[in-house]
């Protein structure tokens, strides 16, 4: 037997039942793909059968505001993404009549779709036989071929892409693809692999030389940037006070309760004090923290606590800022913890 046909034994009788597996709708995967990129599988599935109840179609998709399908993908986390697929799903509707076109090439020039999403796409929505090199293929195929140069450099990865072309089942692209990725998922999976589980333990190289828990090699992870942040819960008359980040950078376009950058040394109480009146030209007393929390994203960390305010007196807010009324705190995609805070403040106003 060969590697493909082992492998899709295996998949036939072990696959999990995910709820994008129901049926080959490119525009269906597309959305599975971008979802479960840096995310794990059980924290998508709700969130794509959700995203499948209000937006069926590519149609649909394109028809919706940016701020209702960053709802839809609010505590997904890489906002990017949403926006990506939404400007990609609207190109598919101006130029390709809605349709997810079949080649993996114009399919990776759609904002947003990479190699592996291309790939993934043509080859389980069209049985295109191309390769979807993810995280987990790099690990399984690093094992299976013992390979000791670092993984995450091009010409180890370009090293993958032609072994996997070469070793996928031409027939079954697509389940071939998504066996890797289960595999990778429940069996060779980054420590400890469960190889006595393995369907291709006889070809297994980094097995058969006892090598399967130091690879793939990888360079040492970077630590991410700490930043302190305070946040300030102000409400007036029932209505809070809330902030829109700028349109480009990290969590761009998201909504936040106004939030100070904290300098080595501030006092966290005094520095929101005055950003509140220097930024926002309201005067508030800064009272008692009500959360705190340390929320990592890939580059950096916020260390954020938010306080309750109490409202005194203010001007005109800024542009990007405005009362919202605590009924309405779920109604904008939030930054980050932001929106913990907001699912405990909705409806509860405080004075
Ligand atoms: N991870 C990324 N794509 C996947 C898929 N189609 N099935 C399971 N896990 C995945």
């Amino acid at each position: 037997m060969t590697l493909a046909t082992q492998l899709l034994d295996w998949y036939y009788q072990r696959s999990r039942d995910l709820p994008w597996r129901a049926d080959k709708d490119a525009y269906k995967i597309w959305v599975s793909e971008i979802m479960l990129q840096q995310t794990r599988v059980e924290a998508v599935k709700n969130y794509y059968t959700r995203w499948m109840e209000r937006f069926p179609t590519p149609a649909d998709l394109a028809e919706a505001s940016e701020q209702e399908v960053l709802t839809y993908w609010q505590g997904l986390g890489y906002y990017s993404r949403a926006r990506n697929l939404l400007a990609g799903v609207r190109e598919v509707c101006a130029e390709y009549g809605g349709k997810v076109p079949d080649d993996p090439a114009v399919i990776q020039s759609l904002p947003g779709v990479g190699e592996y999403t291309a790939g993934a796409i043509a080859s389980i929505a069209y049985d295109r036989p191309v390769p979807a090199i993810d995280g987990n293929v790099l690990r399984v195929f690093s094992r299976l071929f013992c390979l000791e140069e670092d993984i995450t450099k091009q010409t180890t990865k370009r090293q993958v892409k032609s072994l996997v072309r070469e070793y996928m089942s031409k027939q079954y692209p697509g389940d071939f693809n998504q066996a890797l990725m289960d595999l990778g998922a429940m069996v060779c999976i980054p420590r400890q692999p469960r190889c006595e589980l393995c369907p291709l333990i006889n070809l297994c190289e980094a097995y058969a030389r006892e090598v399967q828990n130091t690879l793939p090699v990888r360079p040492a992870k970077k630590e991410q940037k700490l930043v302190k942040l305070a946040a300030g819960l102000v409400v007036k008359d029932g209505n809070y006070l809330v902030h829109q980040r700028p349109a480009t950078g990290l969590l761009a376009a998201m909504w936040e309760f106004p939030t100070a950058e904290l300098a080595e040394g501030d006092n966290a109480i005094e520095r929101l004090k005055a950003e509140l009146y220097r930024t926002f030209h309201q005067k508030v007393q800064v009272k008692e923290c009500v959360y705190h929390c340390v929320h990592t994203f890939s580059h950096r960390k916020w260390d954020i606590a938010f306080y309750q305010c109490e409202w005194l007196a203010g001007d005109v807010l800024p542009e990007s800022s405005r009362w919202l009324c605590s009924s309405n705190l779920l109604d904008i995609p939030w930054a980050g913890p932001h929106h913990k805070v907001a699912l405990t403040y909705k409806n509860t106003p405080k004075q």
